[in-house]
């Protein structure tokens, strides 16, 4: 925090007129549901994102950050033309990307006074941890706050959203945002992605004596392109075909009709939705009836279930899933958009050194590059800091 401080007052010569910050989210399950309209259970990291954020009186949004070395600078009223003209690019596209957003939610931006802002952050990039919603979200409540603006956490949101849609064009859900807005110690957000209602479920993990082992396999993804974006419309082209709004409004026992109506990679696309949906009831009602140390089963299932029906594993999240559960995981699976990314393992507080070693030397056996392993624990949202 004391860095983006002090970046800021280099940069600007002012002193910061506060920080915020928000977190990266590790989903517990829940993959692909988002935008087919069903539940996620995510929660927020101890990895964050800090973003100095300093009033302007000139009409003038500048961002800079630890990880760039160039600011961007824009008119606020220039920013739509330089949106349509395709200019916002690159990491910068994320906070100017929140502050169009804005716009598009009501914000006059010939009204408002302009800002500095000042990011660094700890949510490692491309690991399927949500770098990109951790800078949305703290930027989002940062504006917010500083320009006196009325938004609730959900509409927040759903800002970083639009922006991550239409300005960075990756065509995601409402997930990470949510994470990242919603999110509290200890707890999970379990969210109904239709109609955007968020209840709190506690983890107690640290209660259990557990803990979540992320195991970065250092394959990156994008989700503007590619595999993301083929899942997401094999998803809609299989609710058109049974003739449902969203695959959510599809359950269990409609599976075996759904068969006769699918070519058979959309059926298991569709059956991979319907049945994790159902995973996210079980987990939420498992860890309040009988505690987390319960619901291994069900996140081994979700990891088998993209790796076979929505194929969106890959080799590098496989081994690390098997070497993980063979070497004491209660359950492990692959987290957030896949392609790549990350796997994550809960696990008896002991057993994580061996888990690490198991997974590192299966790595190694493979040929395949070490991954980076490092534990997370449930947090707090988007706050101010300072
Ligand atoms: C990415 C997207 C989310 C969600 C997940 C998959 O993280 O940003 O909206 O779709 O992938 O569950």
């Amino acid at each position: 925090m004391s860095d983006v401080r002090e970046l800021f007052a280099t940069l600007t010569g002012r002193v910061a007129d506060g920080v915020w910050s928000a977190p990266g989210r590790v989903n517990l399950i829940g993959e692909h549901t988002d935008y087919n309209e069903g539940f996620v259970l995510p929660f927020a990291i101890d990895r964050r994102t800090v973003v100095a954020a300093g009033r302007r009186d000139d009409g003038l949004v500048r961002v800079a950050s630890t990880f760039a070395a160039e600011p961007v600078r824009v008119e606020l009223t220039d920013l739509a033309r330089v949106h349509a003209e395709g200019r916002l690019r690159d990491w910068a596209a994320y906070p100017l990307g929140v502050v169009w957003a804005l716009g598009e939610f009501g914000v006059d931006l010939s009204g408002v006074p302009g800002v500095d802002l000042v990011i660094d952050s700890t949510v490692p990039v491309g690991a399927g941890l949500s770098s990109s919603a951790a800078i949305e979200s703290a930027v989002a409540l940062a504006l917010t706050q500083l320009w006196g603006l009325d938004f609730s956490r959900e509409t927040l949101a759903r800002v970083g959203q639009r922006a991550e849609n239409d300005v960075v064009g990756a065509p995601t859900g409402i997930m990470d945002q949510s994470a990242s807005l919603l999110g509290s110690a200890d707890a999970a957000v379990f969210l109904d992605c239709r109609s955007l209602v968020a209840e709190v479920v506690a983890l107690g993990f640290a209660e259990a004596g557990l803990v979540v082992l992320v195991i970065d396999t250092g394959v990156r993804h994008a989700h503007a392109t590619g595999g993301y974006r083929d899942r997401r419309a094999a998803c809609e082209a299989g609710a058109a075909a049974l003739g449902v709004p969203a695959l959510r409004d599809v359950g269990i026992d409609d599976l075996s009709g759904a068969r006769d109506l699918l070519d058979e990679t959309t059926f298991r696309r569709v059956r991979h939705v319907v049945t994790e949906n159902q995973r996210v009831l079980d987990t939420v009602r498992t860890l309040r009836t009988d505690g987390p140390a319960a619901i291994g089963a069900l996140l081994d299932a979700s990891h088998v279930s993209m790796r076979d029906d929505f194929e969106i594993s890959v080799p590098e999240l496989d081994v690390a899933v098997e070497a993980a559960t063979s070497a004491g995981a209660i359950g492990a699976r692959m987290t957030g958009g896949g392609f790549g990314g990350a796997a994550i393992a809960l696990a008896p507080a002991d057993a994580v050194p061996a888990i690490s070693d198991a997974v590192e030397k299966a790595f190694a056996t493979r040929r395949l590059a070490s991954p980076t392993r490092f534990t997370v624990t449930p947090s707090d949202g988007a706050r101010r800091d300072g």
